[in-house]
């Protein structure tokens, strides 16, 4: 019997390693993700899964293909879900929990297992992955079963073990960090009437404390991708680390909201985003600039629905492929370049170009035009507002 656990190398994977040995009377072999979380979570990692009882420990960079295959994919769609959250673990959990069953078929594993608990929308968004990719093995779910509740008991359970943590039994709040975003949730911000202490925030800058000048950044897309920041040529991921760095640093992307998770409850969670804050709003700019008001109508549609296959963990299913197909067929005329001002948490868009521009000068200037003759508006309104007329008509003729 073999396991393969998505760990993490905090407390409630270190736990499970041999909860697993000792309930399931089985071999552990850890599994971790790069998807840009940061050095700190990944430095002695190998060892810390080692000490903890698992027998292998394969760390996956999995940084480019999160970048490039998941959330490229979702920006073309608009994707934002209940209007404000950016989708930063939502995207993360099918390349992770894709990789994962990939570790298993090499080691010849017949179950998989997570850390996440019963409550949230992470277990069903790893589990409808495992449904999809590796339905014959077996899902364990600790969390579900165990009863342990707290740190306190998990690290109790460590220590009768002589398992090594530098885990404390504080820590106040639930984070989930990769290249794109990361999350704080619990602590004092289970109180929704609780404002957030600036202690809470890691990724950017406070916007009362951003530089008092405005900075710009120039984003540059390819038929839907960004390729370059300020001229400069990058990968997917090395541009969002890129526009990470300015972004944060003038206190951008910062969120504080509730939101309706899958499995019924409201949650409270803060979120910072900055890169991915401008490059949206750097896309969408863009797209207003290509898309035909039909077209923006039909592509706004597509992400109201997207955000919710995201949110939801269906990644994996014929939906999710017919509206990335969608929004691929608009994202090809999502070619050109956009300006973007930084400022004390704010992102504003001031320049856009594009060579498919359907924008005219020519017909939209306020000035004198000899392309638009004004007087077809009036046939045209008219015949719009034809059936308005009728009715009103008739209303009268009743008096
Ligand atoms: N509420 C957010 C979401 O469902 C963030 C979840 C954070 N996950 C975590 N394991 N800390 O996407
Ligand atoms: C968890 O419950 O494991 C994290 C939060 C979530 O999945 O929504």
């Amino acid at each position: 019997k073999k396991i393969v656990l998505a760990y993490s190398g905090g407390l409630d994977t270190s736990a499970i390693i041999p909860w697993l040995k000792e309930n399931y009377g089985c071999e552990v072999v850890a599994f971790a993700a790069d998807v840009g979380q940061g050095d700190e979570e990944l430095e002695g990692l190998h060892e810390k899964a080692i000490a903890s009882g698992a027998s292998e420990c394969h760390i996956v960079d999995l940084k480019e293909e999160f970048v490039s295959e998941y959330i490229f994919p979702t920006i073309t769609t608009g994707a934002v879900y209940e209007g404000e959250y950016l989708l930063g673990t939502s995207m993360a959990r099918p390349v992770i929990a894709k990789a994962q069953v990939e570790i298993a078929r090499k080691v010849g594993a017949d179950a998989l297992c997570h850390g996440c608990t019963g409550k949230g929308n992470d277990q069903v968004r790893f589990e409808s992955t495992f449904a999809a990719l590796a339905p014959d093995l077996t899902v364990i779910a600790p969390w579900r079963e165990w009863d342990m509740v707290s740190r306190e008991d998990l690290l109790a359970y460590l220590a009768e073990r002589n398992i090594p943590t530098t885990a404390s039994a504080t820590k106040i709040y639930s984070r989930d960090a990769n290249a794109w975003h990361i999350s704080h949730e619990g602590g004092e911000l289970e109180d929704p009437w609780q404002e957030p202490t600036k202690q809470v925030w890691t990724m950017t800058v406070d916007p009362e404390d951003a530089p008092d000048t405005p900075e710009r950044v120039t984003l540059s897309f390819n038929e839907g991708k960004l390729t370059h920041v300020d001229g400069e040529a990058l990968s997917p991921y090395q541009a969002l680390v890129k526009l990470n760095t300015v972004a944060a640093a003038h206190g951008v992307g910062r969120i504080d909201i509730v939101e309706n998770r899958l499995v019924g409850m409201k949650s409270r969670g803060c979120y910072e985003t900055p890169g991915g804050t401008v490059l949206l709003k750097a896309y969408k700019a863009l797209e207003t600039m290509v898309l035909d008001k039909a077209a923006l109508k039909y592509r706004e549609q597509i992400g109201l629905e997207f955000s919710h296959v995201m949110y939801d963990g269906r990644w994996f299913t014929a939906l999710n492929d017919a509206l990335l197909a969608g929004a691929a067929s608009f994202a090809k005329k999502v070619t050109g370049d956009i300006v973007v001002k930084l400022y004390k948490g704010q992102a504003t868009v001031t320049q856009r170009r594009s060579p498919n521009s359907l924008y005219s000068e020519d017909f939209a200037t306020f000035g004198a035009d000899d392309v638009y003759d004004q007087k077809h508006a009036e046939g045209f309104i008219r015949l719009f507002s034809l059936s308005s007329r009728i009715e009103a008509l008739k209303k009268q003729g009743e008096q």
